[in-house]
């Protein structure tokens, strides 16, 4: 009963919030085509780095989807009293961005073992196996042996890379 209530509430809270008033600016319609042509044009104008990276810094939100995303956005603009959903983040901002599909070869939802091969060792691979290929079996430890696969730390410490101390 008490959780009903609180969905309840929560429901409320958010068609409250769905339902604040526009700006007087968002009700011009030349408001949205402007800021269409500006956001054009700084990528337009973006000049393309052909430079060789030297290095590469490596986050990863883990379970972190556009959704998840989108979420954290809108609680960012609503703390500074926004509506939300206009709140700029800084990786909306960078100048490539893509997409990657996470799966496990023999699951649909994946756990972090089999993503973090697919990130760090270009292999995908069974759920909750990690640094081996999908003919190693989830739970059947001897079918490991053979079936690893090697990781950038490996390519990277072979380029004569070293590692932070
Ligand atoms: C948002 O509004 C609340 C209530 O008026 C105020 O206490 C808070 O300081 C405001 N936050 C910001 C970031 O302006």
């Amino acid at each position: 009963m008490e959780l009903t209530r609180v969905v309840i509430s929560a429901l409320f809270l958010l068609v409250a919030f769905g339902l604040s008033s526009a700006k007087v600016e968002e009700e011009n319609p030349e408001f949205w085509r402007s800021q269409a042509r500006k956001t054009l044009q700084s990528v337009l104008d973006r000049k393309l780095n052909t430079n060789v990276a030297k290095n590469i810094l490596f986050f990863l939100g883990d379970g972190m989807g556009i959704t998840t995303y989108t979420a954290s956005r809108i609680l960012k603009g609503q703390l500074e009293n926004q509506t939300g959903e206009e709140t700029v983040m800084t990786m909306d901002t960078f100048p490539n961005v893509g997409l990657a599909k996470t799966y496990s070869v023999d699951f649909q939802i994946p756990d972090s073992a089999a993503t973090a091969t697919a990130y760090l060792c270009g292999v995908k691979t069974n759920l909750n196996t990690i640094g081996v290929s999908a003919a190693a079996r989830n739970g059947v430890c001897k079918t490991q042996k053979g079936n690893e696969v090697t990781s950038i730390l490996k390519w990277a410490k072979d380029a004569g890379k070293t590692s932070a101390q």
